[in-house]
């Protein structure tokens, strides 16, 4: 049987974009591997999202290419394949497709044009996961200042309604109890007046799904319709992903992030009174153009205020083509990793405080895989975005199990089943 091999580089999107290009290979009979040494395809998926995201990917791909033997194909996707197009394939010598991420939404078809269907070959397609992504939207509009998904992700529109619910029926019938719906900004979903809270009532009705989540919400689109849909339903996880990237509002006008820390605080307000025990997590960028030490500080206290139970911290990548690229950088290098630093040793701080307050909860963990070091430990993760350990038995794998937090490791809650 054939054989493809995957290194997904970036966001969730990726991961979704990933799979999807998985399942058309298997329908023509490739099987996945787990090493590139030997596949027949390795397939690249990039991300531009920052400078060293782009020199990871590149180096990895010219490193396959140096390995290829035997007809292997090297294949590149994502952002950055969309960026670069097939200007990639002169940089790096042995690169035989670059498949730009806005070429997803024709996936089909590209691959039919690169491997032309073969009826004979089986399909196969056996995914043991329990948990899966499903994109709603594609593409972005916001243009925040520092950003260059909009440019290598083209315009934001939403996937009606109707397709969302085939994928989900899909995944449901391969065995996925959980399924994460994906978007930049989730919050503008609309397509023909159903906007995301009517998106989510509406899944939440599907038979054999279990647990919603989504990402990414745009902290100006957020609304309470948003929120009470969420506290409405036990299908929906309590875990809410919002960048606020900035703490000071001069800096998130300058990133045209078009809210202010006000703004986003009341936000957090009405969540944490809508579903008290909810899981807040964001993105954070340090050391945008002009930012000042006391602005920095503004970053630091609304992370102290806020408490989230995570966060993904950035240090501010100049992207060409974006606005803040032509923006003078006045912060030296040095500057911008000593603030990351210390905006990581306080969120840290804050991440190990919240894993401690959950000792002795009542969590309802859905089983995801096993442990590989440990024999007798599954994990899971609870109804908010705490990843858990706990000893249960293979054959629960799926289920949603009640459990008490009896330890905390850190970033790891570990929990005894409740009977
Ligand atoms: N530099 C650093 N981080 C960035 N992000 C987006 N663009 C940049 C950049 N140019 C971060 C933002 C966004 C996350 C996905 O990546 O925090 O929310
Ligand atoms: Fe980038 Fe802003 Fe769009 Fe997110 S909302 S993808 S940060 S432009």
């Amino acid at each position: 049987m054939p054989t493809v091999y995957f290194q997904t580089f970036g966001c969730q999107m990726n991961v979704a974009d990933s799979d999807t290009i998985h399942q058309l290979l298997s329908q023509r009979g490739f099987v996945l591997s787990d090493s590139p040494d030997g596949s027949d395809i390795v397939i690249v998926n990039t991300c531009s999202v920052r400078e060293a995201a782009e020199k990871r990917a590149k180096s990895r791909i010219a490193e396959f290419a140096n390995k290829k033997s035997g007809g292997q194909k090297l294949w590149v996707t994502g952002c950055m394949a969309q960026r670069l197009g097939d200007a990639l394939k002169e940089q790096i010598r042995g690169v035989d497709l670059v498949i730009g991420a806005r070429q997803m939404e024709r996936i089909g078809e590209v691959i039919d044009e690169a491997l032309p269907p073969d009826e004979s070959a089986p399909a196969v397609f056996n995914k043991s996961a329990v948990t899966d992504f499903v994109p709603v939207m594609r593409g972005c509009d916001n243009y925040c200042a520092y950003c260059i998904v909009p440019y290598v992700r083209g315009r934001e529109h939403s996937i009606p309604y109707h397709l969302v619910e085939t994928a989900v029926k899909e995944k449901i019938s391969q065995g996925i109890k959980e399924i994460t719906f994906l978007g930049q900004n989730v919050n503008s979903y609309n397509f023909e007046g159903m906007d995301f809270p009517d998106l989510l009532l509406k899944l939440a009705e599907v038979n054999g799904l279990e647990r919603i989540r989504f990402t990414t919400s745009h902290p100006k689109d957020c609304t309470e319709k948003l929120i009470d849909a969420i506290a409405s339903s036990n299908k929906f996880a309590t875990h809410i992903h919002m960048p606020f990237q900035a703490g000071a509002d001069r800096i998130l006008a300058l990133m045209n992030r078009k809210y202010t820390s006000g703004h986003y605080r009341g936000l957090i307000e009405m969540i944490r009174k809508k579903i008290p025990d909810a899981d807040i997590t964001s993105d954070i960028l340090v050391g945008f153009p002009t930012e000042s030490g006391a602005e920095f500080k503004e970053t630091l206290s609304l992370v102290n205020d806020v408490r989230f139970t995570t966060a993904f911290m950035f240090a501010y990548s100049p992207r060409e083509g974006t606005i803040a690229a032509a923006m003078k950088e006045e912060i030296s290098k040095e500057e911008k990793h000593a603030r990351l630093s210390e905006l990581i040793a306080v969120q840290t701080e804050i991440t190990r405080s919240i894993y401690q307050e959950s000792v002795g909860k009542e969590l309802e963990v859905l089983i995801s895989g096993k442990q590989e070091k440990r024999d007798e430990a599954w994990m899971g993760q609870d109804k908010g975005c705490k990843r858990v350990l706990i000893s249960c038995a293979s054959a629960e794998a799926g289920m949603i199990l009640k459990a008490r937090a009896i330890k905390s490791s850190g970033m790891t809650l570990i929990a005894e089943r409740m009977l």
